[in-house]
């Protein structure tokens, strides 16, 4: 990569070679072809030095959680301090004035990089407020009827869903994810709980699962349902922003989203998205009084949030922009691929997401053979810290059992993965020599 190019992802300054890539975008156009080599943009590792470059992390340990939240770059935490600076200087006299206006211009900003109208759309503290609103607020269910979910989906979604038993009347059908997965085997245990329950009409849809990194083919599942009456409310909180996507290409009409995880917003940016047609079928929050009550924006009611987070969304996608969707979801991809491949067929290590590239992303999770207690899977994570410097996150939750989660972000070097893939491999080592391994 030359000067230009990573001068302008430092600088935020025009570079006709990241235009260029930005602009193509897409998991395919991150290839290009140089003197007859095919090179892929993931592993151009000058460039992703440029980006590491860009991050304030603590390296003492190996950044391998990423999870949880993801860190603002250098040139996103400058722009919030701005933003938190002039938002307390200029105080009520800039809310109470310029901020409505400022704050339309980040959601039709936002409205732009989904694909989607701005009045569709409307900003949440985080993922979790824009899909309690949906889910809480869907109002097509009558005693009776009967809403699905899965074991993979989030825990906090889980209970809004079981709620709907007290709040509406209605059945709550759980069903566990195949494992191993494919896609047919996917989408076959959902239209199977379907026929199976003629009653659900609405389902909940985790793009990403936060437990194990499995990718749902949300759009078939979604189009599936469609031709038997039953509505989605997706979870896209883990996928948009990690892998490479249009919102509207999940065919899906009721959303909930975060920035603060793989768009490296501040903490406290989530949105819900309404396809406008269906906006009929969410309530008004808590009976609102909306001056636009034809708007997703009336389907939510935060209060006072901060303001300093959502004025800084336009720096984190530029940021992220800069790089390119497609870029970001190879190398994500690639980093995974760096621990998975070497020790998928390890006897010693069970790898949960699997090997079909269209049902991973950059989350992978593992245990080691035949250990799917909660125990366990702490204990092999402190392990992963204590002797190997490596930080990873045990998830409990799966109908197969718990499981240390990894989650590499952009900040994240080909030595770290490495320094993973080893330790794993020395601990898989063990577990079959101690002739413990069940598999
Ligand atoms: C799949 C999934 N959905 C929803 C959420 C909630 O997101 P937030 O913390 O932004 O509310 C998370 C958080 O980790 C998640 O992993």
């Amino acid at each position: 990569m030359g000067s230009l190019t990573r001068r302008a992802l430092v600088t935020g300054a025009p570079s006709v070679a990241l235009a260029s890539l930005a602009a193509q975008g897409s998991s395919q156009a991150a290839q290009s072809i140089t003197a007859g080599v095919v090179t892929t943009a993931a592993q151009d590792e000058t460039f992703w030095t440029a980006i590491q470059a860009q991050y304030d992390v603590n390296r003492a340990i190996v950044p391998l959680e990423n999870g949880n939240w993801g860190v603002m770059s250098r040139p996103v935490q400058q722009a919030y301090a701005e933003n938190l600076q002039r938002v307390n200087y200029d105080n009520t006299f800039y809310a109470r004035r310029s901020y409505g206006a400022d704050l339309a211009a980040v959601g039709q900003r936002l409205a732009d990089v989904l694909g989607v109208s701005p009045d569709e759309i409307a900003f949440t503290r985080n993922a979790t407020e824009a899909l309690q609103a949906l889910i809480g607020g869907y109002n097509r269910l009558s005693p009776g009827d009967a809403v699905l979910y899965a074991d993979l989906d989030y825990d906090a979604m889980q209970t809004a869903m079981r709620w709907l038993a007290e709040r509406r009347g209605v059945e709550v059908v759980r069903i566990a994810l195949p494992e191993p997965a494919s896609r047919e085997g996917l989408i076959e245990a959902y239209a199977a709980a379907l026929d199976a329950n003629p009653r659900i009409r609405m389902m909940l849809l985790t793009h990403l699962s936060h437990r194990t990194g499995l990718v749902l083919p949300v759009a078939e599942i979604v189009d599936m349902a469609r031709t038997r009456g039953v509505d989605a409310i997706v979870d896209v909180a883990h996928a948009w922003g990690q892998m490479d996507y249009a919102l509207p290409s999940l065919g899906a009409d009721f959303v909930g989203l975060n920035l603060h995880k793989w768009m490296g917003a501040p903490l406290g940016v989530g949105a819900l998205y309404i396809r406008r047609e269906r906006l009929g079928d969410i309530d008004p929050f808590m009976g609102e009084d909306s001056p636009a009550p034809g708007s997703a924006s009336a389907r939510v009611h935060t209060g006072t949030a901060n303001f300093a987070a959502y004025l800084t969304v336009p720096a984190a996608l530029d940021f992220q922009g800069r790089i390119g969707a497609g870029r970001k979801a190879a190398r994500l991809a690639y980093l995974r691929n760096l621990w998975v491949e070497p020790l998928r067929d390890h006897p010693g290590i069970e790898i949960l997401t699997p090997a079909d590239p269209s049902l991973s992303a950059g989350i992978t999770a593992f245990r080691l053979a035949g250990q799917t207690t909660v125990e366990q899977n702490r204990a092999a994570a402190d392990q992963l810290l204590e002797r190997f410097g490596v930080y990873t996150v045990h998830r409990a939750g799966a109908a197969s059992g718990a499981c240390v989660r990894v989650t590499p972000a952009l900040f994240n070097t080909v030595e770290d993965m490495v320094r993973l893939r080893d330790a794993l491999r020395t601990m898989a080592d063990e577990r079959v020599l101690s002739g413990v391994a069940t598999r």
